[in-house]
C-alpha cells in the first residue's frame, strides 16, 4: 500500500511517499481504508525527534494519529464492526510506527468509533485528537454552569472545540486569539481577547474578580494564568508540563472509542461543529506539515486523496 513515511528524524525533507506492506488485522482490530487523516502539531513534533524520550519508535514511521475511513476487514472476534462501516479514530499506539498517513491502517476496535453521518470525511478526520483533548481538559477542570473559563488559544483546533463544549455546559468563556479570528470566536460563543503583552489587564477588564478556571492550549502562559485565577481556581495545560509545579494539571489526550462517542453525540445533535481550514492530498503531506508548523493557520489541516 501507499504510505507517507520517514526513515529518520528531521524536518519535512525526510518525508517520502513509499510502498509499505498491508497491515495485518489482529483479533479485536479493524483494517480501515483511509479517506482522510487529520494533521496535528504532535505529528511533526514526533518527526523532529522531540518526543524521543517519551515513546518508542520503529523506523520507517508512517506519521498520523487521526483518521476517518471505511472498514475493509475485521480481525477474529470483532463484533463491534463489519466491513463497509464508516468509522473514525484517534489512533495513537504506544509505539510510533504505523500511522494514518497511508492507504490502510489497522487499529484496535477499542479506539475506533462509528463516524457521525453528519460529518464529511475531512471533518471526521479533524475531530478525534483535538476533540478528545478539549473534552479531557474540561473534564479535568470540572468547570460548571455559571463559572468563567479562560482559554489560552481559543482559535486553534483544540480551542475551538473547547469553547463549544464549555459554552454547551453553560460556562462563560473568555478565549485568546488574534484579532482576525475574533469573529469566529464570538460565533462559537466566547468573548475574544487578543493574546500577548497586556493580556492580564484585558481579561481583568472582562472579569474583574478573576476566572474560575484556565485551560492553556498554547503553553508559556503560566504567569498570566496564575495572575488571573481566583484563589480556589483550577488550571490545566496541554502544552506546558511546568504547570505541575504551580498546582495545575498537565493533560495528555488518550485514545478511547467510548470518549469519542461522547463527542459523536454532540456532533449529531448539532451542539458541536468542526472547522476544516485546509486540505492537502496525501502526497503533499510536507506542505500540510509546513502549514501546521506556521502556528497561525485558520483552523484544522486534513490530508485527503489516499488512493491514486
Ligand atoms: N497534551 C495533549 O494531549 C495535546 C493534544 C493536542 C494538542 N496539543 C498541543 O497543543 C497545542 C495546540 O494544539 P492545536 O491543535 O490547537 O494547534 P493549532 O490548531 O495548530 O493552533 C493554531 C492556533 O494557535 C494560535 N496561537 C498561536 N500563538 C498563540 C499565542 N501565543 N496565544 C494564543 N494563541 C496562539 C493561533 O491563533 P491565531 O491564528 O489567532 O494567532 C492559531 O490559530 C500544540 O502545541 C499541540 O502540540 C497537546
Amino acid at each position: 500500500m501507499k504510505a507517507m513515511t520517514y526513515a529518520q528524524y528531521g524536518g519535512t525533507e525526510v518525508l517520502e511517499l513509499t510502498q509499505r506492506p498491508t497491515p495485518k488485522v489482529a483479533p479485536g482490530a479493524v483494517l480501515i481504508r483511509v479517506k482522510a487523516a487529520g494533521v496535528n502539531p504532535v505529528d511533526w513534533k514526533i518527526m523532529s525527534g522531540a518526543l524521543d524520550g517519551l515513546m518508542d519508535v520503529n523506523f520507517p514511521v508512517t506519521p498520523g494519529w487521526d483518521v476517518a475511513g471505511v472498514v475493509e476487514a475485521v480481525g477474529f472476534d470483532t463484533p463491534d464492526f463489519k466491513v463497509g462501516d464508516e468509522v473514525y479514530s484517534y489512533g495513537r499506539r504506544d509505539t510510533i510506527q504505523g500511522g494514518t498517513f497511508a492507504e490502510l491502517v489497522a487499529l484496535p476496535a477499542a479506539i475506533v468509533a462509528h463516524k457521525p453521518a453528519t460529518l464529511s470525511w475531512e471533518q471526521a478526520a479533524a475531530l478525534p485528537l483535538t476533540g478528545l483533548t478539549a473534552q479531557r481538559t474540561l473534564d479535568a477542570l470540572a468547570v460548571t454552569a455559571g463559572q468563567t473559563l479562560l482559554i489560552h488559544n481559543g482559535s486553534g483546533s483544540v480551542g475551538r472545540t473547547g469553547i463549544q463544549l464549555a459554552v454547551h455546559a453553560g460556562v462563560r468563556v473568555i478565549a485568546t486569539g488574534s484579532v482576525r479570528n475574533h469573529e469566529r470566536l464570538r460565533e462559537l460563543g466566547a468573548e475574544p481577547v487578543e493574546y500577548g503583552p497586556g493580556l492580564v489587564e484585558r481579561v481583568r477588564a472582562l472579569a474583574p474578580d478573576g476566572v474560575d478556571a484556565v485551560a492553556d492550549f498554547i503553553g508559556d502562559v503560566v504567569d498570566d494564568t496564575l495572575a488571573l485565577l481566583k484563589a480556589d481556581g483550577r488550571h490545566a495545560s496541554i502544552a506546558d508540563w511546568t504547570v505541575l509545579s504551580h498546582g495545575g494539571q498537565y493533560i495528555w489526550v488518550r485514545p478511547s472509542a467510548e470518549e469519542l462517542e461522547r463527542l459523536s453525540l454532540l456532533v449529531e445533535d448539532g451542539t458541536l461543529s468542526v472547522d476544516v481550514a485546509q486540505t492537502f492530498p496525501l502526497q503533499e503531506a510536507a506542505k500540510a506539515f509546513e502549514a501546521s508548523m506556521s502556528g497561525h493557520g485558520a483552523g484544522k489541516i486534513v490530508l485527503t486523496e489516499f488512493t491514486a
